[in-house]
């Protein structure tokens, strides 16, 4: 299964993308991940990205692109993806069509998960997530057992720095200004699947499921 999973910052594409791939058994390649475990790591990709994540704004195409292509080549990727928050502009979503042409491969479906702003915002600003296991909880829909504390190591919860309410208004401005253009660029192909993501979280992941099949 090859998909990628399009929306709205907050709208649960990590959430859903950490079950479909267990589901699925096929590696997660979520962009905005590789950027934080870079800025983690103290690289030059990761100064680079940090300087336009903490504004809300997308890292420029060039840095983008080039790591989707070397991580698709990987043989993890033999039976399937699943690409989580890229591509985000038509540059990006032409060059993965090349990249994948040469690869001699297609995509099965494009997962658009859309809600309302209010949603959105209250879902980035009310998120926290573990700083041992990356896990995502959230401070009212899908709060941990214990306060603060991640229930499958009990690590400690953090708020990632993006998720203050300025810079999540600008990533929805940014999102609707250069992603949202993609859902036409899919439709055009045939192959988009919209789903309500103001749904509970385990109705959104049965919806998409049942979409996609069982196997
Ligand atoms: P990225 O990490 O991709 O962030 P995003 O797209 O803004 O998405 P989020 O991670 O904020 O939200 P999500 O949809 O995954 O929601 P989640 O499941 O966590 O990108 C960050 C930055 O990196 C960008 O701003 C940009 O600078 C850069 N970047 C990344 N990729 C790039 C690219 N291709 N090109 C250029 N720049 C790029 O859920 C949110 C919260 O809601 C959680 O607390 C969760 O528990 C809760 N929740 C989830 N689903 C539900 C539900 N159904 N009901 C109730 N609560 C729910
Ligand atoms: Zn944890």
């Amino acid at each position: 299964m090859r998909l990628i999973l399009l929306g709205p910052p907050g709208v649960g594409k990590g959430t859903q993308a950490s079950a479909i791939v267990k589901k699925y058994n096929i590696p997660h390649i979520s962009t905005g991940d590789i950027f934080r475990s870079n800025i983690k790591e103290g690289t030059e990709l990761g100064k680079k990205a940090k300087e336009y994540m903490d504004k809300g704004l997308l890292v420029p195409d060039e840095l983008v692109v080039s790591i989707v292509q070397d991580r698709l080549t990987k043989e993890d990727c033999v039976q399937g993806f699943l690409l989580d928050g890229f591509p985000r502009t038509i540059n990006q979503a032409e060059a993965l069509d090349k990249e994948l042409t040469k690869m001699g491969i297609k995509l099965d479906k494009v997962v658009n998960i859309d809600a309302d702003k209010e949603i959105l915002i209250e879902r980035a600003i009310g998120r926290r997530i573990c700083k041992t296991c990356g896990s995502s909880y959230h401070i009212k829909f899908n709060p941990p057992k214990v306060e603060n504390l991640c229930d499958i190591d009990n690590g400690e919860l953090f708020q990632r720095d993006d998720d203050i309410e300025e810079t999540v208004a600008t990533r929805i401005e940014v999102y609707l200004n250069q992603t949202q253009p993609l859902i036409d660029y899919y439709k055009e192909k045939g192959i988009i699947l919209n789903v309500d993501g103001t749904r509970p979280i385990d109705e959104v992941f049965e919806t998409i499921v049942k979409a996609l099949g069982d196997k």
